[in-house]
């Protein structure tokens, strides 16, 4: 049962050929699963990651499922597991899950005989985000290992960042870490951000999860774009080739000036563009390996 819970249980040669498979679906590649049915239950908001989900099951031939958490039974007290094993009775194909619990996936996985696909669990893990992120920059550079990365911001609470550093290692990238005292996780090592911009080839910036947060941060928002956030100086400091990247949704004025989101070295928009592929290919290797 090929699961996709977190990016540590892939190795280099299985993380190398998802992204092959997405660049070979961006390059026009077609697939049909007919008769199949996927099921995203979010459990937590989402733009980005179940609509492009939905997106890669359209093109895929799949049809989806959309749970609505707040008219669902789950309000009346069932639980994750039975909810899922519900989907898989219906006779769903596999399931796609956000979830506020870190590692909710552990009391699925083993118990079912459909795939799931974790988009996302608390301040855990986010396996197809980092996948989009590297696609994008394999893009851009033609190559991973060798390449300076300072990932930057709420690293506490950023499963974004969590799974990108891990898996950014392991490709033999350089990453850099930086983020304010409340906001970091004593798991890193970090730098002075003011040295971080002009030697990066990738700065990726990371959203304040204010939601997370018992307590707002003791900084105004101009405080944190300035110490913390990429503004127009840093801008201007970046190497000419150097990119700008963010998992998005983004708070402007906060973690980046708002000018900068759509500046010539954004690949924000970019990213959520190739999200689409890298689901499709990781559709693909649920349903392949059923
Ligand atoms: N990047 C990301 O996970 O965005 P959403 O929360 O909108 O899915």
């Amino acid at each position: 049962m090929k699961n996709l819970t977190t990016l540590k249980e892939l190795d280099l040669e299985e993380i190398t050929h998802l992204l092959d498979r997405a660049e070979a679906f961006k390059q026009g590649e077609k697939k049909s699963y007919a008769n199949c049915v996927f099921a995203n239950l979010f459990f937590e908001p989402s733009t980005r990651t179940q609509n492009s989900f939905i997106m890669a099951q359209k093109k895929l031939g799949i049809q989806d499922i959309n749970l609505n958490p707040e008219a669902s039974s789950i309000k009346k007290g069932e639980t994750l597991y039975d909810t899922v094993k519900t989907f898989e009775a219906i006779g769903v194909s596999g399931v796609v899950i956000r979830a506020s619990e870190v590692r909710y996936y552990e009391e699925l996985v083993g118990k079912l005989n459909i795939p799931v696909l974790n988009g996302g669990d608390g301040a855990g893990d986010h396996p197809t985000q980092s996948l989009l992120d590297l696609m994008t920059i394999r893009e851009e550079f033609g190559r991973l290992e060798g390449l300076k990365v300072l990932i930057l911001g709420d690293i506490r609470f950023s499963r974004v960042a969590k799974t990108n550093i891990e898996v950014m290692r392991r490709l033999g990238m350089e990453v850099f870490i930086c983020a304010p005292e409340p906001l970091k996780d004593p798991a890193y090592d970090y730098i002075d951000c003011n040295e971080a911009f002009a030697k990066v080839d990738v700065a990726m910036l990371l959203r304040v999860q204010h939601e997370r947060h018992e307590h707002r941060m003791n900084m105004t928002q101009e405080e944190y774009l300035t110490s913390y956030g990429l503004n127009k100086t840093r801008y201007a400091e970046m190497q000419e080739h150097a990119i700008i990247m963010h998992p998005a949704p983004f708070n402007r004025g906060w973690e980046i000036d708002g000018d900068l989101v759509e500046s010539p070295k954004s690949r924000i928009f970019k990213q959520m563009e190739n999200g689409v592929y890298v689901r499709m290919a990781v559709i693909e290797r649920a349903l392949d390996h059923a």
